[in-house]
């Protein structure tokens, strides 16, 4: 029996590497379940979902939802555009209306960083047991993500017992936007837990240097790392460095505002410097799995012709493995609420 204890999922910053095995452990035995048409999973029945994303999202929603509907619980949700947010209802009361309405779990995804801990908090003060899972939050945190993401690189290093070990001193590098990217800060929490060593790599607009110590601090009201050693945390600027010897690479999404922000120049030679191509990873020397959290932009983070090769990019299997992820924490967050 597990240990899990975490009523909501905020962040990564907060687990332990027991969190991680649960989630790894039940992701697979999501993943080879047969779950078409009738063979739900009752684990969840009778229960509610709400996923409340206040910001666009594709993939994350969907995910959720389809994780939920295949635990059996009824899911709730919700469209900005067309709800009382034009009104001026905030996110609180907004979340307090689906708790009201029996929700179970809130999935939530807000511009604002906090969002998501700030209903937590309200929820845990006035003693409600609904459950908050970060859909995605400003620059902070993408919690699913990060797992969806953990769960697919330990898969591909190691098939048979997908130990978090198996990342232990691999060489993982990240390109891009980190500055602005949620993404890469759960990645950083998840990924140097099991002992992957990372290496960060972009403009100094977009990567500042002080990401090395990114996992010295960790978040506000948090005291102790509950992960006793975890890898380390490089910065390089030149992508043919970073990619030398690298055994994985995750690269993401380049919003296009940086370059109103004027973070970047042009599109163009960012492809040019730090976009990915079948040409470049021949630097890292062997053949390495590419990462995208998505959405992508081809031919600027990388090459429509590696986003379509299955051999090398995992983007869909990161999809897929999304809905088992989510399964997991729905599950575990469960458990916790019938004890
Ligand atoms: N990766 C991710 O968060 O995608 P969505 O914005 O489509 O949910």
């Amino acid at each position: 029996m597990t240990n899990w204890n975490h009523r909501h999922v905020i962040d990564l910053a907060t687990f332990c590497l027991e969190d991680y095995i649960s989630v790894i452990e039940l992701t697979h035995r999501f993943k080879t379940l047969p779950l078409k048409g009738s063979r739900k999973i009752p684990a969840l029945q009778g229960r509610l979902v709400a996923t409340l994303f206040f910001e666009p999202s594709t993939r994350t929603r969907s995910s959720f939802e389809l994780a939920a509907k295949n635990l059996s619980a009824d899911v709730q949700s919700f469209t900005p555009s067309t709800s009382s947010m034009s009104k001026g209802e905030s996110p609180l009361d907004t979340a307090l209306t689906y708790v009201a309405m029996g929700a179970d779990v809130l999935v939530i995804r807000h511009s604002s960083t906090n969002i998501p801990q700030q209903i937590a908090n309200a929820l845990d003060k006035d003693g409600i047991k609904t459950s908050v899972i970060n859909g995605g939050d400003g620059l902070h945190s993408h919690p699913s993500q990060g797992l969806l993401d953990l769960f697919t690189l330990i898969n591909h290093f190691d098939p048979i017992n997908r130990l978090p070990n198996s990342l232990f001193r691999k060489k993982i590098v990240i390109v891009g936007d980190i500055l602005h990217s949620r993404v890469a800060r759960s990645n950083l929490w998840a990924l140097t837990a099991c002992g992957a060593n990372i290496v960060l790599c972009g403009p100094a607009s977009l990567v500042p240097q002080d990401f090395e110590d990114f996992i010295n601090s960790p978040p506000p009201g948090q005291k102790n790392d509950p992960i006793n050693k975890r890898g380390t945390i490089k910065v390089e600027r030149c992508l043919e460095k970073a990619l030398s010897n690298a055994d994985g690479i995750m690269t993401l999404r380049l919003q296009k505002e940086r370059m109103r922000q004027y973070l970047l120049t042009d599109l163009d030679s960012y492809h040019i410097e730090y976009g990915l191509t079948h040409e470049k990873l021949e630097l890292c020397g062997r053949p390495v799995p590419v990462l995208h959290p998505g959405p992508v932009n081809r031919g600027i983070e990388m090459s429509s012709a590696l986003l379509e090769d299955r051999s090398i990019c995992l983007v869909e299997e990161q999809i897929r493995n999304g809905v088992y992820t989510r399964m997991a924490l729905l599950y575990l967050i469960n458990t916790l609420e019938k004890e």
